[in-house]
């Protein structure tokens, strides 16, 4: 086991239905210490570069429109082996196949309004905080 860092993100849906408490309590009964916490309404631009690996693909659009709705929160989290227990923690992309009391199964909608948002790879976490963190904005 290894300590390390993820990125997550409340997405605008679970902000608009009032989520942010259970979801910040599940990170915080889960074990993870908050080192980085910031309400950001994101731009068109910033979601482009953020999921770049998605731009060509025929749902980033939609994608697109839905992280521009509305505020998000931003978060970094730290604990042993961070990114895949937040990733276990949310569920799998698609809410309707997510396993039972995950976030994604009981916040999410459908594969695009699908709640939280995690980093994928501990490399591609550290890409991710710190496209949104300066250092003097973590602790
Ligand atoms: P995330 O990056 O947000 O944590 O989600 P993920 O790894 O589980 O899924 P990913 O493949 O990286 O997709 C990023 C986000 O794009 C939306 N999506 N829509 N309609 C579709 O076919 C589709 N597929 C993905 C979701 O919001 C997904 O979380
Ligand atoms: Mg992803």
């Amino acid at each position: 086991m290894v300590r390390e860092r993820t990125f997550a993100i409340i997405k605008p849906d679970a902000v608009q239905d009032g989520h942010i408490g259970e979801i910040v309590s599940a990170v915080e009964q889960e074990g993870f210490t908050i080192h980085g916490l910031r309400m950001a309404r994101l731009t068109r631009d910033l979601i482009k570069g953020f999921y770049l690996e998605h731009l060509h693909k025929p749902f980033y659009p939609e994608l697109e429109e839905f992280m521009l709705e509305g505020p998000v929160l931003l978060m970094v989290l730290e604990g042993e082996d961070a990114v895949a227990r937040w990733r276990e923690i949310m569920g799998v992309t698609d809410p309707l196949e997510a396993a039972p009391g995950t976030l994604r199964r009981k916040f999410g909608r459908n594969l695009t309004r699908n709640a939280v948002h995690g980093s994928d790879a501990p490399h591609t976490a550290g890409q991710e905080i710190h496209y949104f963190f300066s250092a003097l904005d973590l602790v």
